[in-house]
């Protein structure tokens, strides 16, 4: 049996094929709408809490430039921040909070492949952590906006999310808090309003740092601070596997935060299943660049998802399917994977890069091809990602690693070991978006 990867790339489907497609998918959102409902909101416990700065591994620097000039952190904000973060009031019928997808006792993730909203709304993408997403650059998996203030503005109006009709609507449920009143007024000195609402949440979450784990300890000097495995992990991922290529600041910089390069790649998640040719001209057409509303709702609801960085710069071919390379920061405890949360397990994601997935994906990035990686190799580097997991989360990376490792032995879905170890395919060239004959 051929893997989806392995099938034809379909650079035009006919149009009668598109109709149906539509209708199944639509069929498909009133089922999940019918049957779904987001779990009751997770309170804040103590692993909502604002945390140390002074974690072994935290970039001083970066943290304290993290902080705009505009929104200075205070404590008393910080509050108010957590408070918004964990309360339904936000969203359009009580049942939804930030923390129903940012769930702190998950690393401030859902752990599911894609998030649900209000009334059992399944979304196209999975949600990232919360922990260190103050030092990206960009935010969302296609970094269509660029502060953490613009973004807590999203979610609140996207329909599939809290599903408020403005963010004034949202303001207008808190401001009928006593106790939000009163807080707005100490924090911001008025009353309550988007800008600072947003400012509230974003100094909140400039709190949220994670690092002081194992791997930090062993940058830090303390030999056996992680196991042989790990240290041949973390050779391997900044040689013979290349994901430093990525997963840095530089190719050949060892870089110990954060594990990013804050640009935008196709890997080649997903892309088979999507007509991504005839998607990409459909976005030209409906969504003007720079419409952070427009692109949000096509992200989240849509088919379009599946165009990544291109749905905001509508550069092609190099932001066609093109996704935000990820922090490796507690990754253990974050899946599923990637931008679709297509991946269970960390295995998945090494046969994944180990294949060179994507083979008749002309938008594949350069960077990515087999690997030639052994069995051990793998385990290697799964044990160098289960050691970038931060002290608050050591009992669930336990359990996880156990649960990913249980799994990888009986399941490989991605597994092929002949393209691993087979030469780099030539890729076909893409197809011109201008050019409706390809
Ligand atoms: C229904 C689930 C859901 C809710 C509710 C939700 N989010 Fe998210 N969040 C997501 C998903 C999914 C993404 C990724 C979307 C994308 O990239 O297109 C995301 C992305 C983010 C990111 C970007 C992280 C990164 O690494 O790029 C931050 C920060 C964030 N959310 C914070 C919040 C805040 C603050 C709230 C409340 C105001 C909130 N979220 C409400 C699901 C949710
Ligand atoms: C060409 C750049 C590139 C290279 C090389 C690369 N990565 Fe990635 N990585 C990315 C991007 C971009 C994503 C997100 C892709 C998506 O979701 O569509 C990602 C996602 C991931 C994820 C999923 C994280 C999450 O939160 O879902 C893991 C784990 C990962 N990479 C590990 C690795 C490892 C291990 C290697 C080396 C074998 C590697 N990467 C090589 C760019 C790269």
């Amino acid at each position: 049996m051929s893997s989806p990867d392995e099938q034809q790339f379909t650079a035009g489907l006919p149009s009668a094929v598109m109709l149906v497609v539509l209708v199944m998918g639509i069929a498909l959102t009133f089922a999940s709408w019918a049957g779904l409902k987001p779990p009751p909101i997770p309170q804040a416990g103590p692993l909502a809490q604002p945390r140390s700065l002074k974690q072994l591994g935290a970039p001083t620097e970066a943290t304290r430039s993290a902080i705009p000039p505009d929104n200075p952190q205070s404590s008393e904000k910080i509050a108010l921040g957590q408070k918004l973060f964990f309360d339904g009031r936000l969203s359009a019928d009580g049942t939804v909070a930030c923390s129903t997808c940012h769930d702190p006792a998950r690393a401030f993730t859902d752990g599911r492949p894609t998030s649900i909203g209000i009334q059992g709304r399944v979304g196209q993408r999975n949600a990232p952590t919360v922990l260190n997403a103050l030092y990206n650059k960009t935010q969302f998996w296609d970094g269509r906006v660029n502060t953490l203030e613009e973004q807590a503005a999203q979610p609140i109006v996207n329909p599939s999310e809290m599903g408020q009709p403005s963010l004034e609507a949202a303001v207008a449920r808190i401001a009928a808090v006593g106790e939000y009143q009163r807080a707005f007024r100490r924090v911001f000195g008025r009353a309550p309003n988007g800008p600072d609402l947003v400012r509230a949440i974003a100094s909140y979450e400039r709190t949220q740092l994670s690092f002081d784990s194992p791997f930090d300890h062993f940058i830090a000097g303390e030999a056996n601070a992680i196991n042989d495995a790990a240290k041949r992990g973390w050779e391997i991922f900044n040689t013979r596997g290349g994901c430093n290529k990525c997963h840095a600041l530089t190719e050949d910089k060892r870089d110990v935060s954060n594990f990013m390069d804050h640009d935008f790649h196709n890997i080649g998640i997903g892309i088979i299943r999507h007509n991504v040719v005839a998607l990409a001209r459909q976005a030209r057409q409906l969504i003007n660049s720079g419409d952070a509303a427009a692109i949000d709702r096509a992200a989240i609801e849509t088919d379009m998802s599946a165009l990544g960085r291109f749905l905001v710069t509508k550069k092609e071919p190099d932001d066609i399917a093109s996704f935000k390379t990820p922090n490796l920061r507690n990754v253990l405890v974050t899946g599923p994977y990637f931008h679709d949360g297509s991946q269970e397990t960390l295995w998945d994601v090494a046969d994944h890069y180990n294949k060179g997935a994507g083979l008749q994906n002309p938008y594949l990035d350069a960077d990515i091809g087999p690997l030639a990686l052994t069995e051990g190799d793998i385990d290697d580097l799964v044990a160098f990602m289960a050691s970038l997991t931060s002290p608050d989360y050591k009992e669930l990376g336990v359990k996880e690693l156990a649960r990913q490792r249980k799994l990888s032995r009986t399941n490989r879905p991605q597994r092929d070991t002949v393209r691993a170890f087979g030469p780099k395919p030539t890729r076909p060239r893409p197809p011109q978006l201008s050019d409706p004959s390809q």
